[in-house]
């Protein structure tokens, strides 16, 4: 079957060892089934995975991807939870020690099929598109625990989303804004703040702009290009919410401003199943259209990637299979 992935790692030039083409058909272990897949998104995990980062050099070759939607062997139409489990654990999955993502451990999800344990499937709404709902189980949900679970920001708050126009930025706005959330975003463009603005945001700026005011909580995917910037424009006892470090995790941690303004940087990662189950039905309920930057053949994945490499995102890159 046709597949992306991972044939070589390079830190420093990611796509050297990104392959589009045959790999074998998935063999789905007891209580696992295979998926025929419809659409898959990129996310930045997968240009992670190329470089090295979580995915060791001995489980290659690895087919990369974490968002499916598709159809399960009896037809149905479903979204898989990339949250890959122990099995044994019970609770909120993405705190299980031994979980990984779809592409870690198991082959990923952007190929023709994919197998994943049935207990990952979630019905895929009729109202919802193939190529919607392939935004939704990583970018989409990290936003949605981001805001709602970790961040706990309640209507009538103002938040900072540090890069806009990324898939987990484009997706924090629409949720937030959508929300009763006063939304202010940076961008490095101009053509991306628009972006921004289009998608709900009260106001955007540059990069390390001074803000009208300070805010209740800052929404981090960037790090160290914007985390000085997050931490100064919290107003006392404010909440950074951290899930990427997409620049890099090594900022000076301005520990006197933490204390002394008593602010709280919280962790993010992923979301349960119940949660992709909550942000689906809000998703349809609310009649939300994830933005998309393009949508491409599978077969042309690698246009993708380069995209996505070279910050060229106003959204998700979606691929159809
Ligand atoms: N912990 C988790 O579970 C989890 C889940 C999803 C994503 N993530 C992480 O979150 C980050 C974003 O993921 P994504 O899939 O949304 O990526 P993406 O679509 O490639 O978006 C990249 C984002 O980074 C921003 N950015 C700002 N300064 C940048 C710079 N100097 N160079 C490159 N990008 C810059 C961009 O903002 P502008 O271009 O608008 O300025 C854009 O919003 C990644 O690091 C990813 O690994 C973590």
């Amino acid at each position: 079957m046709l597949a992306a992935y991972a044939a070589e790692l390079n830190a420093e030039d990611p796509l050297q060892g990104l392959v589009i083409g045959e790999r074998p058909e998935p063999e789905p272990a007891d209580g696992w089934v295979s998926v025929d897949v419809r659409a898959v998104s990129l996310n930045h995990h997968d240009l992670w995975s190329l470089r090295g980062v979580g995915l060791p050099a001995e489980r290659l070759p690895m087919i990369l991807g974490c968002d499916a939607a598709g159809t399960d062997p009896d037809g149905n139409e479903v979204i898989v939870h990339a949250v890959i489990g122990s099995g044994s654990w019970t609770g909120d999955e993405t705190l299980d020690p031994k979980r990984t993502l779809l592409s870690e451990r198991h082959q990923g999800a952007l190929a023709q099929r994919v197998a994943v344990p049935r207990r990952n499937l979630i019905p895929k709404p009729p109202e919802l598109s193939f190529e919607h709902a392939a935004c939704l189980p990583t970018a989409w949900l990290t936003a949605y625990r981001m805001l709602f679970t970790r961040g706990d920001v309640k209507p009538g708050q103002t938040i900072l989303v540090q890069g806009a126009s990324g898939g987990v930025g484009t997706a924090l706005i629409t949720l937030a804004a959508g929300a009763g959330v006063r939304v202010w975003a940076t961008s490095r463009t101009e053509e991306k703040r628009a972006l921004a603005l289009a998608l709900g945001a009260d106001a955007a700026f540059e990069p390390g702009a001074r803000l009208p005011e300070r805010v209740d909580a800052v929404m981090e995917t960037t790090g160290a290009a914007t985390w000085s910037h997050s931490l100064k424009s919290l107003k006392q006892g404010g909440v950074v919410v951290i899930s990427g470090a997409t620049t890099g995790d090594a900022p000076p941690a301005d520990l006197r401003r933490v204390f002394f303004l008593q602010l709280s940087v919280i962790g993010s990662t992923m979301g349960t199943r119940d949660e992709l189950e909550r942000l689906v039905r809000l998703v349809v309920t609310r009649r939300i259209e994830p933005a998309i930057s393009q949508t491409l053949p599978l077969a042309d994945a690698r246009a993708g990637f380069e995209a996505m490499l070279a910050g060229e995102t106003s959204g998700k890159i979606v691929f159809t299979v």
